[in-house]
């Protein structure tokens, strides 16, 4: 740590997500200077943007090494479920680094499912009924996919770009699927697949801050996965996200808190597991009861685009409480704001969709956040599409009316071939206030 207690970050990750974390690590008085691998143009009025893949471990220490990083926070979730953590603590030169992110064994709470449905059946955690099969046991997969009703949801157990998720209304479908999973449809990741019980309800992104022992829950979010208005169309990386979200009121997040939270840091503790980084618990509300769908080891992209806004408090200074164990000192305060954050993704996306536009009108923006997800600049310097999803503009309102008619006004001054994003980021959700 720098004698007065300042610190040099590494930021890990290039998207709206990290860009929205390094805008906030910018506002913290414990900041001395940002590095963010790779980054994205976005970031550049933060930090200084270094060259290079996340999934370079080596580079990852050189940079650490060099710079005398003091603190590594990891945006995406693939180095960690890499052993990333253990890869610096391993080494003698980068063993004493500030980490925030799991190392390998808690990473698997994102990086299997099957490891995650036993951490919530061992511990009691609510969540859909469920099995895991391999590939040898197909007829035994088939017998209990007939036992459930549709639709039917199957889940390739490891990582799968976020698409090993097929939810499938008939039966004879769900089991030709299966038999694709296991013949190598998601690669490995589909070896082991896990079969669960449909949940009807209504999706809300809750993220806690753990320590080992103590937590914090930052705002809840509401994301929008699919391309089209009234979330029809082709499944995406996600097209907006809203923050607070009505239907997740004190009641509910008492459950939550008591049923999901309490136990989830309790369970990682007593499994030996000293997990120190964000937890993001994608839940159901099925009826106002909370159930598990997923656990993340990261922050929620876009949702963090809407949730950093709404955080008074010094997230830089929470971030390295967790890291050194002393979260309880911590005093989280959140503004009881809304914001709004809708994504403009190039034409064509989710599915293919050209690269290198001029992004204009940027500049015209007034009263809100842009949050850069997929740009970069051609060789002129100048702005370029470079992605699917390629800006995050983001509106903080008194409420949901006043930021969802700000970040609408906004968001129209953006240009570039093929622009295209939501009209209805949250509006489903105004009928809960
Ligand atoms: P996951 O990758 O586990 O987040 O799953 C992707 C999406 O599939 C979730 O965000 C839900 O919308 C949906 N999903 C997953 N599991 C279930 C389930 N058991 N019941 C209903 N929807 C689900
Ligand atoms: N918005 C969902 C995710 O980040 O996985």
């Amino acid at each position: 740590m720098t004698t007065d207690s300042k610190y040099k970050v590494l930021l890990l990750g290039s998207g709206g997500r990290e860009n929205a974390i390094a805008w906030k690590f910018s506002q913290s008085s414990m900041l001395d200077s940002l590095y963010c691998f790779p980054g994205n143009p976005g970031m550049e009025a933060f930090g200084e943007c270094i060259l290079g893949k996340v999934s370079d471990f080596g580079k990852i220490r050189d940079i650490i090494v060099e710079k005398k990083i003091d603190l590594v926070v990891a945006g995406p979730e693939d180095p960690l479920v890499g052993g990333l953590k253990n890869f610096l603590l391993e080494d003698p030169d980068t063993s004493e680094v500030l980490f925030v992110g799991p190392d390998r064994e808690g990473a698997r709470l994102e990086g299997s499912k099957d490891f995650a449905k036993e951490f919530m059946c061992r511990h009691g955690i609510p969540t859909a009924v469920h099995r895991t099969f391999s590939a040898s046991e197909i007829e035994d997969a088939a017998m209990f996919l007939k036992g459930l009703k549709p639709p039917y949801v199957l889940k390739a157990d490891g990582l799968a770009a976020g698409k090993g998720v097929l939810i499938i209304d008939d039966y004879d479908e769900a089991v030709s699927e299966l038999k694709q999973m296991f013949s190598g449809k998601f690669g490995s990741a589909g070896s082991k697949v896990v079969i669960e019980q449909f949940l009807s309800g209504i999706e809300c992104s809750v993220f806690i801050i753990d320590d080992g022992e103590h937590y914090m829950i930052l705002p809840v979010a509401k994301d929008y996965k699919r391309i089209k208005d009234g979330d029809e169309g082709l499944n995406t990386g996600g097209m907006g996200s809203v923050s607070p979200v009505p239907f997740a009121d004190d009641a509910f997040m008492k459950k939550v808190e008591e049923r999901i939270i309490i136990p989830t840091v309790k369970g990682l503790k007593d499994d030996g597991i000293d997990y120190r980084g964000f937890i993001f618990i994608g839940l159901m509300n099925c009826d106002g009861e909370p159930f598990v769908i997923e656990y993340n080891v990261r922050m929620g992209d876009p949702e963090t685009e809407a949730v950093m806004p709404r955080i008074e408090s010094d997230l830089l200074s929470h971030l390295v409480a967790a890291a050194s164990g002393n979260l309880s000192k911590e005093k989280l305060k959140i503004s009881d704001s809304t914001s709004v954050a809708v994504i403009s993704v190039s034409g064509g996306y989710p599915l293919s969709y050209e690269k290198g536009f001029a992004v204009n009108g940027t500049e015209k923006l007034e009263g809100v956040i842009l949050f850069h997800s997929g740009t970069a600049r051609d060789a002129d310097g100048r702005l370029v599409t470079a992605g699917g999803r390629v800006l995050a503009t983001v509106c903080v309102g008194k409420d949901l009316f006043s930021a969802r008619r700000k970040v609408y006004d906004e968001i129209s001054k953006i240009e570039f071939d093929g622009e295209f994003h939501r009209q209805d980021i949250g509006l489903d959700v105004a009928k809960y206030l």
